[in-house]
C-alpha cells in the first residue's frame, strides 16, 4: 500500500519549531492587546460569493487560487452552496462586521485574527497552500474617525514594533497610494492607453491583464517587461487632491514617529479592495517569497459586500514567513530543546502508580515531569532522561518508603537525597 502524505503544500509542525510559532503568537497578542485589539475568530469556510466580490472575480486569487466546492444540501430546507476555504480573512472579517451590525456601537472595531488561510499556489519555500496568517482591521464608520490617515500611520508604526519585538531585523516598508476607486479607473484608463502602444511585445499574462484589469501588470514579475512596465504612467499622477493630501498626512505621521519608509509606485497589491495607503513589508532573507507582510486601505469593501459605509485599513503578516526569517536571520529561530525539569524513574512495575501520584504531585506545583516507566531497566532509564529532563528521580521500594528520594543532576553529574517534602522546592530551576 502506497503510504500516505501530508498534501502538496501543506505541512506539520512539528516541536520544537511549535514553540517559535507559539512564541510569534504570543508576542503578536502582547502588542495588539497595547494597542488596543480585540481578537476576532471567523469560519474558515465562507460562501463563495463573499470573496468574488470582496477580493475580486480578476484576481489571481479568485480566478485561480481558491479551494472552492459545491456543498450539497442535506435537507429539504437547505440549498446546494458554493463553499471556499478563506484565502485570505479581511473578506471575513468585513462580513462579521456587517453581520453582527459592529458599525452600529459608533465605535472603531479593532479586531486582530490568527489562523490558517488556503491559496492553491505554485508551492516552493514560503509559500503554501495552507499558510498561517496574523492580521488585523481596523473598521468603522466614517463618524469613528476610520477615514483618518492616523488610522493607517498607526497601523504601520503597530507593524515596526511588532516587528522589532519579534527580533526580525533589516525589513523594509514599501508604501504607496493607489487612491480612491474614481482615481483608480481613471488611472486604469491612462494605463490601458499607454498599454496599447507597448502590450503586444509584453507577456501574455500582460496581454491580457491590459484587457481585463490593467493595474494588474504592474505586479508583473515577467524579467523582459520590467523596463516597459518601468516607462509606464504612475499612479501618484492620477490621485485627485483629496487622496494626495491623505497619503501626504500619512507620511508626515510616519515621520513624526520615526518609521522608515521608501515610496513604490508599483505596489497596487493583488486583491482588488484596496483604496489609497498600500504597503508590504519585506525582507531580503526570505528569497523570492520576500513578502512578510501585506495590506492597505479598503474603503469600499462593506459596501462592495453588501453593507453601510465602513472605511478600514488592515494587514496580514504570513507567520510561515515570519519563522523562516527569524529561523535565517543570526540563528535567533533557534528554539533551545525543551527540557523537563525532572524524569521520574520507577524502579520495577509495581511503582508504576507511586510513579505517576508523585508526578502528579511535583507536576500539580508547577513542574515539568516526564514520567519513565518501571519496565525500563535503569540504564534505559537515565538514557531517556538525560535526552529529556535535567534531572533524573529514582522511585525505588526503599524511596517511597522512607520519603527519601534520590536525585541526580544531569548538568553537575551530582546525586542528592532529598526528603518527598522538599521535592518541589529541590527540583524548581
Ligand atoms: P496578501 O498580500 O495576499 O494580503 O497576504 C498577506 C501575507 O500573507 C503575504 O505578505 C505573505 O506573507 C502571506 N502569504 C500569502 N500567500 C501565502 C502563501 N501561499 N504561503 C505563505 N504565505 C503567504 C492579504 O491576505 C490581505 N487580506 C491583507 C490585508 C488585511 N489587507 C487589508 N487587511
Amino acid at each position: 500500500m502506497t503510504t500516505l502524505k501530508a498534501v502538496r503544500g501543506t505541512r506539520d509542525l512539528l516541536p520544537p519549531e511549535t514553540a517559535l510559532w507559539n512564541r510569534i503568537e504570543a508576542t503578536a497578542r502582547a502588542v495588539f492587546a497595547r494597542y488596543n485589539f480585540g481578537e476576532i475568530r471567523t469560519p474558515i469556510f465562507e460562501d463563495t460569493g463573499l470573496f468574488a466580490r470582496g477580493v475580486g472575480e480578476e484576481t489571481d486569487i479568485v480566478s485561480k487560487e481558491m479551494y472552492t466546492w459545491e456543498d450539497r444540501a442535506r435537507a429539504q430546507s437547505e440549498k446546494t452552496q458554493s463553499l471556499t476555504l478563506r484565502p485570505e480573512n479581511t473578506a471575513g472579517v468585513v462580513r462579521a462586521y456587517i453581520e453582527h451590525q459592529l458599525g452600529e456601537t459608533g465605535q472603531l472595531q479593532k479586531l486582530y485574527y490568527i489562523g490558517p488561510q488556503f491559496r492553491r499556489e505554485r508551492p516552493q519555500k514560503g509559500r503554501y497552500r495552507q499558510f498561517s496568517q496574523i492580521g488585523a482591521e481596523v473598521i468603522g464608520p466614517p463618524s469613528a474617525g476610520s477615514e483618518s490617515p492616523l488610522r493607517d500611520a498607526e497601523i504601520l508604526e503597530m507593524l515596526a514594533t511588532l516587528l522589532d519585538e519579534l527580533g526580525i531585523t533589516g525589513w523594509k516598508l514599501d508604501l504607496n497610494s493607489v487612491g480612491s476607486s474614481v482615481d483608480r479607473a481613471r488611472y486604469n484608463e491612462v494605463l490601458r492607453t499607454a498599454l496599447d502602444s507597448v502590450v503586444s511585445g509584453m507577456c501574455v499574462d500582460c496581454q491580457r491583464r491590459a484587457v481585463t484589469n490593467p493595474l494588474r501588470v504592474l505586479d508583473c514579475k515577467a524579467p523582459a517587461d520590467q523596463p516597459i512596465i518601468d516607462t509606464l504612467p504612475v499612479i501618484a499622477d492620477s490621485l485627485d487632491e483629496a487622496s494626495r493630501t491623505h497619503f501626504a498626512q500619512v507620511l508626515d505621521a510616519l515621520d513624526a514617529a520615526g518609521v522608515p519608509y521608501s515610496r513604490n509606485h508599483r505596489l497596487v497589491r493583488g486583491l482588488d479592495y484596496y483604496t489609497r495607503t498600500t504597503f508590504e513589508f519585506t525582507h531580503g532573507g526570505l528569497g523570492a517569497q520576500n513578502a512578510l507582510l501585506g495590506g492597505g486601505r479598503y474603503d469600499g469593501l462593506s459596501e462592495a459586500i453588501g453593507g453601510p459605509k465602513a472605511p478600514g485599513i488592515g494587514f496580514a503578516m504570513g507567520e510561515d514567513r515570519l519563522i523562516l526569517t527569524l529561523q535565517a536571520t543570526l540563528n535567533q529561530g533557534a528554539v533551545p530543546p525543551q527540557l523537563a525539569d525532572a524524569f521520574i524513574a520507577p524502579l520495577g512495575e509495581s511503582l508504576n502508580p507511586a510513579a505517576l501520584a508523585l508526578a502528579r504531585e511535583l507536576r500539580g506545583a508547577g513542574l515539568g515531569i516526564e514520567l519513565g516507566d518501571g519496565s525500563f531497566r535503569l540504564k534505559k532509564s537515565f538514557e531517556a532522561a538525560d535526552k529529556t529532563a535535567s534531572r533524573i528521580v529514582i522511585l525505588g521500594e526503599d524511596e517511597l518508603q522512607s520519603g527519601i528520594l534520590t536525585v541526580k543532576t544531569f548538568a553537575t553529574g551530582i546525586q542528592t537525597k532529598v526528603p518527598r517534602t522538599e521535592l518541589a522546592v529541590f527540583l524548581k530551576p
